[in-house]
Parts: structure tokens; sequence; C-alpha cells
């Protein structure tokens, strides 16, 4: 049984995740515009194909990422082309050798990973990597968010089909899913691909508590579409929510 961003599925998320990446690629540049100004450097940590990294790059940042799927690094590398560094590594046990002014996350990290301990562990490892003053915006699904995965979808274009079946065990606290289809190779032959994946449940409680351990500050909650204003709560029905905390 093959797990996680593997060949074939890398190529499907590019084509049929896209929207929100690049929203919110959009939305931690406007952030930056006014909370970090001066940063022209970046850590993307979970980078994927670069959606985001992409945006980046347009807006004169040089651009780090870092992500364990070798299948969404290489498409990452297509997108950007030679200039970025790309890391093969965890999010959760990495270092770098030179500290940045801004990290992004984004596209539910905390979810993918395999525990609470895990997510300590990542706060740890961004904090580490961020100079002091420096800012690390993230996002995570919602319980009301990961609920999307209860849900049996087909997707089908010229480029690829896809279908998507996944089950979120709320008191549990995790959700499955399983994904199979086929994308186009360049010889115009189709190639299959299936992967199996679990999100876990993040309490944000918890979380802001791992954030303020970890030795981040002034953390708070925000909307996709406007990172400059906290959230006073977080609405029910809202699927992802982004955090942004500062380095003292
Ligand atoms: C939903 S995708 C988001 C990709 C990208 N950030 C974006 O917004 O398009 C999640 C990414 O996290 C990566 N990932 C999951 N667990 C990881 C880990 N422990 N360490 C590094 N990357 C991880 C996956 O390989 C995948 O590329």
């Amino acid at each position: 049984m093959s797990e996680g961003y593997v060949e074939g599925f890398a190529q499907a998320y590019d084509q049929f995740w896209r929207p929100y990446p690049t929203k919110s690629a959009q939305s931690l540049l406007k952030l930056l515009e006014s909370s970090a100004p001066d940063a022209r450097r970046v850590l993307d940590i979970g980078c994927g194909t670069g959606i985001v990294a992409e945006q980046f790059q347009q807006a004169g940042f040089e651009v780090t990422g870092l992500d364990k799927s070798p299948a969404m690094l290489a498409l990452a590398r297509a997108r950007l082309g030679e200039a970025p560094v790309l890391i093969e590594g965890d999010a959760a046990d990495f270092t770098v050798d030179e500290q940045f002014p801004v990290a992004v996350s984004t596209y539910d990290i905390p979810n993918h990973l395999a525990d609470l301990d895990q997510i300590a562990a990542y706060l740890q490892c961004v904090y580490a990597a961020v100079e002091p003053g420096g800012l690390f915006a993230f996002d995570l699904a919602t319980v009301a968010g990961l609920r999307g995965m209860n849900t049996v979808q087909i997707r089908d274009t010229e480029e690829a089909m896809l279908l998507f079946r996944g089950a979120l065990n709320e008191s549990a606290g995790v959700g499955f899913y399983r994904i199979s289809g086929v994308v186009r190779a360049e010889d115009g032959r189709y190639d299959r691909f299936e992967t199996t994946m679990t999100n876990i449940v993040v309490p944000i409680d918890h979380l802001l508590k791992l954030l303020a351990d970890a030795g981040w500050a002034d953390s708070y909650l925000a909307a996709q579409d406007d990172l400059l204003t906290p959230l006073a709560e977080v609405p029910d029905t809202l699927r992802h929510v982004f955090v942004i905390s500062r380095k003292p």
C-alpha cells in the first residue's frame, strides 16, 4: 500500500487542489506587506508542488522549500526553476543552516502529522528556523473542514481522473482517505496511482498552548481571506483557520 503524496497523485494534486493554496499565497503576501515589509527570504514548510512558493518568488522573495515527498518536490522544481533551495525533509524533524525572517506552511500541514507530539516538534523546528522578530504563518483544517473527508468523489478531466473515498472518525480524532486514479504521462498514456492518507484533528486550544510552549508569541487566528484581522472566535462553519505567530 502506498502512502502520502506519491507520484501520479502529486500531479493530480497540482491540478485539482490548486485554488486553495493560490488564494493562501495572495493572502500571505498581503499579510507580509504590512507585518514583515522588509522580509525578502521565506521558508515554506510542506511546500508541495510550489504553488505558494511560486507567488512568493514572483513577488521577489528568495524561497527555500521543504517537503517529505520527492514527487511533490520534483513538480516544485519544474515550476520554480533552479533558483530555490528545495529540501527533502520532515516538517517535524529538520534544521536549516540559516534562519529566515518569515516561515509559511500551507494547506493543513499540522493535520498531516501523526500526533500532537509531532506537531509540538514541528512548531519547535520552525521556531529554530526563524530569526528573532520573524513571523510564522500556517493553516490547519478545523473539524468542520475535516468533515469534508466524509465523501466519495470522482473528478474527471482530460489530464487526470481520480476517485476520493474518505471518512473521519471524530471520536478517535483521525480521518482516513484513499485516493486512486490515473494521470496522463508525457507520452500521452495514463499512469495509475493510489494512496492512503490520514489527517488528525488538531484542537485549537491545544495548538495555541503548544505554540506558546515552543516560544512563539502574539499568536492569533485568522480566516484565509484576511490574515490581518484576528478572529475573536472560530466560526463553526470555517473549514481552515490560519495561525500567525511571531518569534520574540
Ligand atoms: C496539502 S499539501 C500542501 C502543499 C503546499 N503547501 C500547498 O499549499 O500547495 C501537503 C504537503 O505536506 C507534505 N507533508 C506532509 N507531511 C509532511 C512532513 N511530515 N514533512 C514534510 N512535508 C510533509 C506533503 O508531502 C504535501 O506536499
